[in-house]
């Protein structure tokens, strides 16, 4: 039988609905938490299989999720471009890109070489996974990653990226043209070496408006997916805070669009044609609500789900807060398994 992951993913209709959570490894886990004291941080963690490939196991043993995503961040592949990075928390880099020097300087990936960790990870978890829960293979779109690159860590409104981007075209092109090539390549590696499905997460995407979206990001993750594509395997798309750029999404060759819990699903599939299974959308701030308002919550989603014309995957609408009582994502999981799943007639 086919993993109920892909089965949505490919639009046929799977076993249970099924459902992983964006960053399902990471703290609220007292078993991340521990391993992270042991390792001394979160980049040796990526840095060390043994480790990554542990925490990644840690949210599958204990809720049975439907998929599994490596233990990485988005920045990683970037240390393998000459690209000084470090964690607190969030991603730091104490020389960001200010010029179009800077992005000449940038070299190109080689993942092997380069993040040979990652690959070894993937590899670990490919042995270790059941053939019914895949492996999610990741990397950041290009526009996010120059945010990260240009403004040297994570702010609200990226005002330097966004500058850089308006004075500075040619490099920006350069830039995006550079990442577009790189993420392609990593994430071909991540299925080579055992990836069963491959996102990329553009979560600042929603600070560009439709007509720059289609102009400079839109280019670079149709490179993305049209490298991807002969691999076989599904391709997901999380445009965050992309609500007002659905129209430009729909026509993308992928297989799974993620959507934030801002657009109820049912609109975001009328604006994207019907074309994507979606995968979303519970605000992850319900997970701290009373049991009965989460799983109140969680039935709306499903239902909207089941309206979708190609498939569902549930996640949340962004990543789960470190906050949060694992106890709930417990309920949420079972909740999800124990629902009806969408009959093969829905939304025809
Ligand atoms: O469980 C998973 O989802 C897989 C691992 C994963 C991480 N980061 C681990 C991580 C994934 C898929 C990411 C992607 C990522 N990283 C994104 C895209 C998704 C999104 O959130 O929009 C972005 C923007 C980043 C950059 C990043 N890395 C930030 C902003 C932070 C700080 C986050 C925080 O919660 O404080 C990180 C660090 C990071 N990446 C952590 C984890 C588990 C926390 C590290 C720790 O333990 O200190």
């Amino acid at each position: 039988m086919t993993a109920p992951f892909l089965a949505a993913a490919r639009g046929e209709t799977p076993s249970h609905t099924p459902i992983w959570i964006m960053r399902q490894a990471g703290r609220y886990l007292p078993e991340y938490r521990e391993t992270r004291k042991q390792a001394g941080g979160f980049q040796e963690m990526t840095h060390t299989p043994d480790l990554a490939t542990e925490v990644t196991l840690q949210p599958i043993r204990r809720f049975g999720m439907d998929a599994a995503i490596l233990f990485s961040d988005i920045m990683t592949p970037l240390e393998g471009m000459g690209i000084d990075l470090r964690f607190a928390p969030g991603p730091v880099i104490d020389n960001p890109i200010r010029s179009v020097a800077d992005v000449e300087r940038l070299r190109p990936l080689e993942p092997e070489e380069g993040v040979p960790f990652v690959l070894e990870t993937c590899r670990n978890l490919s042995r270790e996974l059941p053939e019914s829960v895949p492996l999610i293979g990741f990397a950041g779109a290009p526009f996010t990653l120059l945010c990260y690159l240009i403004e040297g860590h994570g702010t609200k409104s990226f005002v330097q990226a966004r500058s850089f981007l308006r004075s500075e075209l040619d490099a920006t092109r350069l830039l995006l043209d550079k990442l577009a090539h790189a993420q392609a390549l990593y994430l071909e590696a991540q299925a080579r070496a055992g990836a069963r499905a491959l996102m990329i997460f553009d979560s600042w995407v929603g600070l560009l408006d439709a007509p720059t979206f289609r102009a400079l990001e839109r280019p670079a993750i149709a490179r993305i997916l049209e490298h991807l594509r002969p691999l076989g395997v599904p391709l997901m798309y999380f445009p965050n805070q992309g609500g007002h750029l659905h129209a430009e999404v729909a026509g993308l060759d992928a297989d799974v669009i993620g959507v934030d819990w801002r657009i109820p699903l049912e609109d975001a599939d009328e604006a994207m044609g019907g074309e994507f299974t979606l995968q979303g959308n519970l605000d992850p701030s319900i997970l701290m609500a009373p049991p009965e308002a989460l799983l109140t919550a969680a039935d709306s989603v499903l239902d909207a789900g089941r309206s979708l014309k190609r498939g569902h995957v549930f996640n949340l609408g962004h990543g789960i807060d470190k906050s949060t009582d694992p106890d709930q994502v417990a309920r949420l999981v079972d909740h999800v398994h124990a629902a009806p799943v969408r009959s093969s007639e829905a939304g025809a």
